[in-house]
């Protein structure tokens, strides 16, 4: 078991990883996020036919997490494609910072199961946010 919460999270992940809108890159991807009253938000990646616009899965799911409400990330899912790491992209990792502690776990993940687990100040250390301003 890698937390109490990941079975949960890696499901919600999974499930919405199917729904992604991947035209350009076939590459579906998938964040679950635990709230503070223990609830699963799920997002998925989204694709545009103007590249630029596209928005990644950990995107989604914090529209998706402030849209109803939340304010807090307390852990994360993220699903790739493929047997490789998906670790959250630099513009995603700063997203995420808005809104989880340091401490708050990663864990990536491909449709078959945990790859890595990491913590949102390992993937990017010194970093910038709310309380630096
Ligand atoms: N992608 C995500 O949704 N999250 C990440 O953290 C990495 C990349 C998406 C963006 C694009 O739709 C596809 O994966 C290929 O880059």
């Amino acid at each position: 078991m890698i937390s109490k919460n990941f079975d949960k999270l890696f499901v919600g992940a999974r499930e919405v990883r199917l729904k992604a809108h991947v035209p350009y890159s076939k590459f579906k991807v998938g964040a679950a996020f635990l709230t503070e009253d223990n609830s699963i938000v799920v997002g998925c990646n989204v694709e545009n036919a103007a590249y630029p616009q596209s928005q990644c899965a950990e995107a989604s799911a914090i529209g998706s997490l402030i849209s109803q409400g939340y304010k807090k990330i307390i852990e994360i899912v993220v699903i790739g494609s493929g047997d490789k790491l998906c670790s959250p992209c630099g513009g995603c990792r700063q997203r995420l910072r808005e809104f989880s502690d340091l401490n708050v776990l990663i864990h990536m993940c491909n449709s078959s199961g945990h790859l890595k687990t990491s913590t949102l100040g390992n993937l990017l250390p010194d970093s910038f946010g709310p309380e630096n301003l």
